[in-house]
């Protein structure tokens, strides 16, 4: 009796810790991610999902995606300016952003991360 009440411990234990490490991957806001790409101009050259003078934002993220290194990646694809080849194949400076603010930028990365379901 004693040992069934443990397990039960440990099992509700686990789930709490499980549920809480489900909601801090999920910690990013959407709505405030896009308003930032959209501030910083990022939907000019990049759509959602359709291709424009650039990938879509899904396809960057989908050849992101199972990347170890995809956030550092990504990041530094936002504030380290490098040339990039356009469709058209005009070559260009990478726009990057404007904001210091590593908690919005933080929230614009792990959205666009999870934009490849
Ligand atoms: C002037 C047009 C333009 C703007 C504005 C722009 N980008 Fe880009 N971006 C490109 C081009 C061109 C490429 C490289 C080719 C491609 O991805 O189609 C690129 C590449 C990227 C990549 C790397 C993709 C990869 O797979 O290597 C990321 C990430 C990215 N852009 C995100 C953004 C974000 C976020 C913003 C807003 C801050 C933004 N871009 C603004 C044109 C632009």
């Amino acid at each position: 009796m004693k040992k069934l009440k443990l397990h039960a411990l440990v099992m509700s234990g686990l789930c709490a810790a499980g549920l809480l490490a489900s909601s801090a991957a999920l910690a990013f806001d959407a709505d405030e991610a896009q308003a930032l790409a959209k501030k910083e101009g990022c939907f000019k050259c990049h759509a959602l999902d359709k291709k424009k003078e650039a990938k879509s934002l899904t396809d960057i993220s989908k050849s992101l995606k199972g990347k170890s290194d995809a956030e550092a990646k990504l990041l530094h694809h936002l504030t380290v300016p490098e040339m990039v080849k356009f469709e058209d194949g005009k070559e260009e400076e990478h726009k990057i952003l404007k904001t210091k603010d590593k908690a919005a930028i933080k929230n614009l990365t792990d959205w666009i991360l999870s934009l490849a379901k």
